[in-house]
């Protein structure tokens, strides 16, 4: 079978990495794919969003298998015009999407269907949005509805913060439309958790859990980034906790979703907060986390394309999804000044060592140049490793990460560290 992925990150390197070692698969094409990537498929070059290229492409091809990366493609409906030309692919529909694509949307089917999350309130007019500020008390959230690249979120510590981040959303634009609503929260206390299911419209199956380390610095200090590590499982995703998030969060949600008329295909992703009253919802994407995909796939020890093609033919039910004991550490190594302005092109030295067994290297942000590797992007590598314990996954990962130079490369030193 032909497979074409759409994306060009660290997530969709991961996919490409797992795909290709399914013994159906003969040959593997991603658009626009990145200078890692490259080693294992043909990349192509047609950006993720470009829709009817990636149909033509793929009817060209004769791809049997397109597999959806990342949110944009998702929400613009590449699914629905792949399915209306009668070719298989796995993801969500551009309706089934408005889960992560609408936080307003998202957040009204939780409160309908009774599925634990933090209170809230959504505002289109900006007055009205900061006169019930009040009500919420501080710390409080601010979300934009849209899809904003993980910058929507303002966890603001007084009212000043709170109405200036209104401002910024609702009247300066500063996601552009995506803040043209806005979400007020509750602010939740707890331990974060990722978990990533497969659904197929009727039954869903979650994946190990996972954790991701979204400051840029150590000690969860300095600016938001797209993910600086992961580790899998989550610290604090125990025995009961996971009991009450199948039962109140991954059940109820497909329920609800089959009451609103929505067939959900894909991964979906919940995104928790442990709180002393059990896990709450934070959030839905409609996608595989990146970086948590990172750490989850290597840890699946079932064929990845099976759970897909069972994902498609909605038969999810009685399908054993097999999984590693082995925990496994992902480090993301980024570009020095990374969430902020960084430079690229800058050659990666180190990555064909000896040591490559131990770990993986999956590529984020590289580009192939000539015979070289060159930094291109923010998130550049990301280095999972696996270990009988975290511990000995997290000192594999650091040991790997230390053997690859760029300039101004920066990384945490903290990933899955308790
Ligand atoms: N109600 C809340 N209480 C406390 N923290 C929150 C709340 N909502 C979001 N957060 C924090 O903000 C982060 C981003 O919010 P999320 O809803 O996941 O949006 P996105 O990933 O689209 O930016 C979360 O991972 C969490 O750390
Ligand atoms: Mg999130």
């Amino acid at each position: 079978m032909k497979v074409l992925v759409i994306g060009g990150g660290g997530r969709e390197h991961a996919l490409v990495w797992k795909i290709a070692q399914s013994p159906k698969v003969e040959t593997i094409y991603c658009a626009p794919g990145n200078g890692g990537i490259s080693g294992l498929a043909q990349c192509v070059d047609i950006a993720a969003t470009d829709t009817q290229g990636l149909l033509s492409f793929a009817k060209d091809k004769g791809i049997g298998l397109t597999v959806v990366g990342p949110e944009a493609p998702l929400s613009v409906g590449v699914v629905d015009l792949f399915m209306e030309n009668g070719l298989r692919v796995f993801g969500p529909n551009k309706l089934a999407a408005t889960l992560e694509g609408s936080k307003a949307f998202s957040k009204e089917l939780m409160q309908k269907h009774g599925i634990p999350t933090a209170r809230y309130e959504t505002f289109t007019d900006a007055d009205a949005a900061i006169h019930a500020l009040d009500s919420f008390g501080c710390p409080v959230v601010i979300k934009a509805d849209g899809l904003a690249a993980g910058k929507g979120v303002i966890i603001a510590q007084d009212r000043e913060e709170a109405v200036s981040a209104i401002h910024e959303m609702m009247q300066d634009k500063k996601f552009g439309d995506a803040g043209s609503r806005v979400v007020i929260e509750e602010f939740l206390t707890g331990k974060e958790a990722s978990i990533l299911a497969f659904v197929d419209g009727k039954t869903a199956i979650p994946m190990v859990s996972a954790q991701d380390y979204k400051r840029a610095l150590d000690k969860d200090m300095g600016l938001n980034t797209g993910g600086m590590g992961a580790v899998s499982p989550a610290f604090y995703y125990d025995e009961k906790t996971a009991k009450a998030a199948k039962r109140n969060i991954i059940e109820k949600t497909l329920a609800a979703l089959n009451a609103e008329g929505i067939t959900y295909k894909g991964v979906l992703y919940f995104g928790l907060m442990i709180t002393e009253e059990g896990p709450k919802l934070l959030e839905y994407n409609a996608r595989f986390g990146d970086p948590e995909t990172e750490v989850v796939l290597p840890r699946l020890k079932s064929d990845l394309v099976d759970i897909m093609e069972a994902v498609i033919d909605g038969k999810l039910a009685g399908h054993t999804i097999e999984w590693r004991a082995e925990k496994a550490v992902g480090v993301v190594l980024a570009s020095g000044g990374y969430p902020e302005e960084y430079k690229n092109g800058y050659v990666i030295e180190g990555l064909d060592t000896d040591a490559a067994e131990d770990a993986v290297v999956f590529h984020a942000g590289t580009r192939k140049q000539e015979d070289a590797i060159v930094t291109a992007g923010g998130r550049v590598l990301v280095v999972t490793a696996l270990g009988e314990t975290t511990e000995e996954a997290r000192q594999k990962a650091y040991t790997r990460a230390a053997e690859i130079r760029f300039k101004d490369v920066q990384y945490r030193k903290d990933i899955a560290q308790r």
